[in-house]
């Protein structure tokens, strides 16, 4: 079966269970900033989980684009991806299990539909455990249908459970459908995914999601009872066409082909050339279709685009391995294009785009090889720590060092480079952690003089235009800061007048900066304003609140001048809608 039939098939069984059919969202979440990327078909939906109603019904289904770096190191094995498409099926407070367990069935088996031999199938349910009961509900559901309880295990959180997507959010207990993988065309009878792992593969997760992960660990019940469903597209064309290995499937082979006929060598060329040639593919096929929303993602030092720098520069390594010469990138992503143009049209508009970022990216790191390479030539016995830095500043990867010490008949302490890198990794999540709080670019003195002058900003806001004012949106880098907030109408320029007199009158008092650990209650009750469920200023169960002397109590992550003076002045230098009823301040530092 091609993967267009898969689609296809999938699309039209839930159409006619009632199903609306919705396009796949971006790959980069749009109303959550605590994660990087879509991972799975329910994460664009949680607030209808949570009980929005949605504009289309009770009933959705979609292929949704996804993508996963958690197993990036896996990538290279037989089924291990970085980007793949998810076929899912929603109820939003609709049909629960018995419904999502015989549809699940009646898809896999029916000769109509995908037509799995029965006997190639099991299934497994949640143990339970204190947070929710043994799922015998499930069990039942599928011996009903005629599958043997020795093929039904039971599993406990770990495995079977799925979400939050991110910290908190909707979540429940799940049931998972495995194909054989293993030697033989039928398992044997003592075989299922609870005894036997290894030798099935997961294609289908129904996952019930009745609970909702509260930020203290805690699950409380959720207004409705959802279900929703995820089926690994590659991995179920894996098992409908008896492959032993993912990258077989019609949305990668003519990749492998292409990195065959570039690099002159054959997939099957041993274990070596097997793995970085799935390296190679992976990476460009994700890198490619991150690059190809339409949000403008290309490779950089942070975020999304850091994730397709490593995609990109893991690639080129492994294709100089496998011998391939000059730029290849963009031929490659030619055909990730040529696969996906008609499915998700974004690829199209965008590849003229992508193709170039590409060549410009495998320029940069083929200069940043040459440099490293020169640094490493120059210190005579490298250690752990040397490693560290030819990756931290000439972003050298720790492996190629590796190789060229071995090849020189020495080795490094991979323990103290694995120490620095730790360190390296903890600053820069503390970073990216305060960049979400408030939208701060960095730390510099620039930007922590800004961000307390929003705080300021946003209580002189409430002082001239009334209590309404909430904060919507913030976004600080050196030169300037810009500040989304709710408000019926146009500020006028009087308003703004006053609104700047005020900050710079409140500067001018020297106010000491300074927080205090709160219950929520605590902050309350002290009139704290600003995101109660901001996660990023909560510890355990209190929040970080930020004095400004006495004129400003707000909920944040900080950072933060010590006195208000240190800010200097500033001026407001623009007003102007972003949406209904949501209006956008840039204000600047002046020198007083
Ligand atoms: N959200 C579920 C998963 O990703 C269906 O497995």
């Amino acid at each position: 079966m091609t993967s267009k039939e898969l689609r296809q098939k999938y699309l039209e069984f839930f159409k006619s269970k009632g199903h609306a059919i919705i396009p796949s969202a971006s790959l980069i979440p749009e109303n959550d900033p605590t994660v990087l990327f879509t991972t799975a078909g329910m994460h664009p939906l949680v607030p209808y989980l949570m009980g929005e109603p949605h504009p289309e019904g009770k009933r959705l289904a979609n292929v949704q684009k996804c993508i996963r770096t958690g197993d990036i190191d896996e990538v290279g094995d037989n089924r291990h991806l970085t980007f793949f498409e998810m076929l899912g099926n929603w109820s939003l407070g609709d049909y629960f299990k018995a419904d999502a367990i015989q549809w699940s069935w009646e898809f896999l088996t029916d000769k109509k539909w995908l037509g799995i031999n029965a006997k190639k199938l099991a299934v497994t349910v949640f143990a339970g455990d204190v947070d929710a009961p043994r799922d015998e509900e499930s069990a039942d559901i599928w011996k009903s249908l005629g599958v043997p309880a020795h093929k039904i295990g039971y599993l406990p959180k770990k495995n079977n459970w799925w979400g939050p997507a991110g910290q908190t959010g909707p979540c429940g207990p799940d049931t998972e459908m495995f194909y054989w993988a293993g030697a033989g065309e039928y398992p044997p009878e003592s075989s299922n995914p609870e005894t036997d792992e290894d030798h099935w593969l997961e294609i289908w997760n129904d996952v019930f999601m009745q609970y909702n992960k509260n930020a203290d660990g805690t699950y409380a019940p959720l207004k409705q009872k959802n279900v929703d469903t995820g089926m690994g597209l590659e991995r179920t064309l894996v098992a409908l066409n008896g492959y032993g290995d993912v990258f077989q499937i019609d949305t990668f082979w003519p990749l492998v082909q292409k990195i065959e006929q570039l690099s002159g060598k054959q997939y099957k060329d041993g274990e070596g050339v097997t793995k970085s040639m799935r390296i190679v593919a992976d990476h460009l096929r994700a890198a490619t279709m991150i690059m190809a929303d339409d949000r403008g993602i290309v490779p950089s030092n942070v975020d999304q685009g850091y994730v397709v720098r490593r995609l990109i520069r893991r690639a080129v390594r492994h294709a100089r391995q496998l011998g391939l010469k000059g730029k290849f990138c963009a031929d490659v992503a030619a055909v990730v294009a040529h696969i996906f143009c008609d499915v998700y049209p974004e690829v199209a508009r965008n590849e003229e785009k992508i193709f170039a970022e590409l060549a410009k990216e495998e320029e940069k790191f083929d200069a940043t090889l040459e440099k490293g390479l020169r640094e490493f030539h120059k210190i005579p016995s490298i250690t752990g720590h040397d490693a560290f830095v030819l990756y931290s500043t000439y972003g050298f990867p720790l492996e190629l060092t590796l190789e060229l010490v071995h090849e020189k008949g020495e080795g490094i302490d991979e323990a103290v480079f694995a120490q620095d890198f730790q360190k390296h990794q903890d600053l820069s999540r503390a970073g990216a952690t305060q960049k979400f709080s408030g939208g701060l670019a960095d730390h510099s003195e620039e930007v922590v003089r800004q961000h307390t002058a929003t705080h300021l900003l946003q209580q002189a806001l409430r002082d001239v235009l009334g209590n309404h004012i909430c904060q919507k949106g913030s976004n600080i880098t050196k030169e300037r800061l810009r500040f989304d907030f709710t408000h019926p109408s146009k500020v006028t320029p009087e308003e703004l007048k006053r609104v700047e007199e005020i900050m710079n009158e409140q500067i001018r008092k020297d106010h000491p900066v300074h927080f205090e650990m709160l219950t929520v209650e605590e902050a309350k009750a002290r009139g704290a304003i600003g995101l109660f469920e901001d996660k990023y200023s909560q510890l355990g169960n209190k929040i970080k609140v930020y004095f400004i002397g006495d004129y400003s109590k707000e909920i944040c992550g900080g950072p933060h001048v010590e006195h208000t003076r240190q800010i200097g002045g500033i001026t407001i230098v623009k007003e102007e809608a972003v949406s209904a009823g949501i209006r956008r301040i840039k204000a600047v530092l002046v020198d007083e």
